[in-house]
């Protein structure tokens, strides 16, 4: 559609499914000339064909690669797979969980594995992806997928906020950190999009309708429509932005 994303190499975690799938295709159809698609399986949740062969229909190379996010040494290994297209320059760290059973009593298990995939995991992405742009000397681009819920807290999802929420700072951290090296760092703060993360999480799914109605615009997201913010942070059109959360929500955190 674009060439925005013109000659970049660009990496998306959870990116079999809902979001990450969105941003995967998103990129190739803005022009970028190759995609590593990685998740835990090549499955779409949703059902259809698989992101990398809806990517390579497009006439883009895009590889698979296995990722658990929450584990540093396969994070590492899947920005290695990158090389061979000459290495990362948007990385987006969007593979993210919500619990069936959260809020103030939210079991220790289960925090731990949320904390595990949403923050561990974005960090341990940036990290290697940064690590990669600094020893090839590239002004990149890293993407990190929070919420509107790291913006404003839910009462239902406690352990999901404080996530978010430490995502949103992690971006402006890492902003400053990483800045010297021309590398900007942004969150992405989605409203509430039509996905299965949403249509299966207890609570959530039956808010639903109720943010719907409260949202200016009022209407549930589109994944493709966090992709094209995406894109957007992932091209030259916002290279004096960096540290920023911004919200993709149809003006839901906008309005009383
Ligand atoms: N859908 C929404 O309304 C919404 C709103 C705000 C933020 N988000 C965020 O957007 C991101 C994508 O959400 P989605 O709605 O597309 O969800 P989704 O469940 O449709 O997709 C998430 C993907 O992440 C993968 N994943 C889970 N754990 C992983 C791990 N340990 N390692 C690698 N991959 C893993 C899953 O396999 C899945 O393919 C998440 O970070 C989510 O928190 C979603």
């Amino acid at each position: 559609m674009t060439a925005l994303l013109a000659g970049k190499v660009v990496v998306v975690t959870g990116a079999a499914s809902g979001i990450g799938r969105a941003i995967a295709v998103g990129v190739a159809q803005h022009g970028a000339k190759a995609v590593v698609v990685s998740d835990l399986v090549e499955a779409p949740r949703e059902g259809g064909p698989t992101t990398t062969s809806e990517i390579q229909s497009l006439g883009v190379p895009a590889i698979f690669v296995r990722t658990n996010v929450s584990q540093r040494a396969e994070v590492d290994a899947l920005l290695a797979e990158s090389e061979q297209f000459g290495g990362v320059d948007l990385m987006v760290c969007n593979a993210g969980i919500t619990l069936r059973s959260d809020g103030a009593d939210v079991a220790e298990d289960d925090y731990r594995r949320l904390m595990s995939v949403n923050l561990d995991g974005v960090l341990f992405s940036a990290q290697a992806a940064a690590r990669q742009m600094q020893a090839l000397s590239k002004p990149g681009s890293i993407v990190l997928m929070a919420s509107m819920g790291g913006v404003s807290g839910a009462g239902m999802t406690v352990a999901y906020s404080t996530s978010k929420g430490g995502v949103v700072l992690m971006a402006k951290a890492l902003a400053d950190a990483l800045g010297p090296s021309g590398i900007r760092v942004n969150s992405v703060c989605p409203g509430t999009i039509d996905t299965a993360l949403l249509r299966n999480t207890p609570g959530v799914a039956e808010a639903s309708e109720g943010f719907r109605q409260r949202t200016p615009l009022r209407r549930l997201g589109k994944p493709s429509e966090i992709a094209d913010a995406v894109v957007w942070l992932g091209s030259d059109m916002s290279s004096y932005v960096t540290g920023v959360p911004l919200l993709v929500d149809g003006g839901l955190l906008s309005v009383l």
